[in-house]
């Protein structure tokens, strides 16, 4: 099994960005625990991070053409706004599962909103850095 982990744009910011709000953790602490995580189970990941949405659409095209098997995608501010994702997960029909480090259920108006819920096999908001583990653990279970 082969899992593609997608954050969007601001989220190289981490460690750095609201640590009030996402943690003193930076990306490449998120990166190394979801890659320990992998390794115990025995997973194949890779990691990709832009903060361009067109990017995002091809690295998501670009998974189909090699044979990834679940995504897991935090597309930060993009979950918003972009129907250009979710049009890209829907293409390509690869088990993805939303995360966001924040309870956004619990924050501003115009982060209510996901574009991309639709298209997503399962959300998983609020937990921190633990969100993105419990992520790979419903990519496992659903035996994608
Ligand atoms: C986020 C929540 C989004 O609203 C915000 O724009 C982000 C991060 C999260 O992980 O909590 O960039 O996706």
């Amino acid at each position: 099994m082969n899992i593609l982990v997608i954050n969007g744009p601001n989220l190289n910011m981490l460690g750095i960005r609201e640590p009030v709000l996402y943690g003193a953790g930076t990306y490449e602490d998120l990166c190394n625990q979801i890659q320990a995580y992998c390794n115990e189970k025995k997973i194949a990941v890779e990691f990709y991070q832009s903060n361009h949405e067109g990017a995002l659409v091809d690295r998501i095209q670009a998974a189909y053409f090699a044979g990834v098997d679940g995504i897991v995608i935090n597309p930060g501010a993009y979950t918003h706004t972009s129907i250009a994702l979710l049009d890209a997960v829907k293409s390509v029909s690869i088990p993805t599962v939303e995360v966001h480090i924040s309870k956004v259920e619990e924050r501003e108006d115009f982060r209510q909103k996901s574009y991309i819920r639709a298209a997503c096999v399962a959300t998983v908001t609020g937990k921190g850095f633990a969100g993105y583990l419990e992520a790979i653990d419903i990519l496992v279970e659903k035996k994608v």
